[in-house]
């Protein structure tokens, strides 16, 4: 197995691996890499749906994402879809997948099925440069504080996704999300600091209101976003990319109207987090 940076803080491309045959010691690397860097993309993948479900069995638990459209035949995989007409994609704003929950995801294995003849890339940034840029004013401010995450207002009949053409392909709107987590955790496996808020999910510190909140929060979303911390993943058929959701956030662009893009994804198990 062979590394190479997408960029100098985020995001590695892997080298000589079929996923479909990775077990053992190829597989604990494989996750250190992404435990480390945030992202690892693998290309010219021969990855069947039933090899995408292996492989995710093979590394732990899968989590059934709530929202999505399930595959038919493969209910542990959700469809990440935007046709040809559809104006809204999903997953097209900065975010880390699932945090609204108490152990959340962690992270995901996604699968280009289905690409537009250009873009669609996604974006990744890493949470640990992020923390470690912050001023020594900031990290003092924000050490020890808890912070409030759901998703009902994006999921929810009056939420974000429901006044758009996306809405009427998503389940689990009747559901009710909410967890509290460190603003700074420590990577279960690498012991890393991470910035553990993020721009679609965390609301409010816990024992402050919203408004009184967002100030900080966006002064903090802001600066989770820094010069040198993110990286581009460019699919081509057969790539399949694997992120930890603690390590980064990420953003699916939506630059590709008038043309399909689908990705088959599985959410993997999580753990709970600690400051
Ligand atoms: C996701 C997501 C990114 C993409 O599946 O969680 O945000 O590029 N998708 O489709
Ligand atoms: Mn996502």
């Amino acid at each position: 197995m062979h590394t190479t940076p997408l960029a100098p803080k985020c995001g590695v491309e892997v080298t000589g691996i079929q996923l479909a045959e990775a077990q053992g010691d190829a597989l604990d690397a494989i996750r250190q890499t992404i435990y480390q860097h945030g992202v690892a993309v693998f290309r010219d993948q021969d990855f069947s749906p039933e090899d995408h479900i292996a492989f995710a069995k093979r590394w732990g638990g899968i989590d059934i994402n709530n929202y999505f459209p399930l595959e038919d035949e493969y209910p542990e995989i959700a469809v990440v879809r935007k046709k040809p007409d559809q104006e809204t994609n999903i997953g097209g704003a900065w975010h880390t997948d699932h945090s609204y929950d108490q152990i959340p995801a962690m992270g995901s294995i996604l699968v280009a099925r289905t690409l537009p003849p250009q873009g669609g890339d996604t974006l990744f940034a890493h949470m640990g440069a992020a923390y470690d840029a912050l001023s020594d004013e900031l990290k003092a401010e924000i050490a020890g504080l808890e912070a409030f995450h759901t998703a009902d207002h994006v999921y929810s009949p009056d939420g974000a996704y429901a006044k758009t053409d996306m809405g009427s392909e998503l389940r689990g709107q009747e559901l009710k999300t909410g967890a509290t987590h460190p603003v700074v955790i420590r990577h279960p496996h690498t012991g890393r600091k991470l910035l553990y808020v993020n721009y679609a999910f965390t609301i409010n510190f816990v024992g402050k209101t919203r408004e009184e909140s967002l100030p900080l929060l966006q002064q903090l979303f802001a600066a989770a976003l820094t010069d040198d911390n993110q990286c581009r993943v460019e699919w081509a058929p057969g790539s399949v990319a694997i992120w930890d959701n603690r390590t980064t956030w990420h953003n699916a662009l939506n630059d590709y109207h008038g043309h399909a893009r689908e990705m088959h994804r599985i959410t993997l198990s999580g753990e709970a987090l600690a400051a």
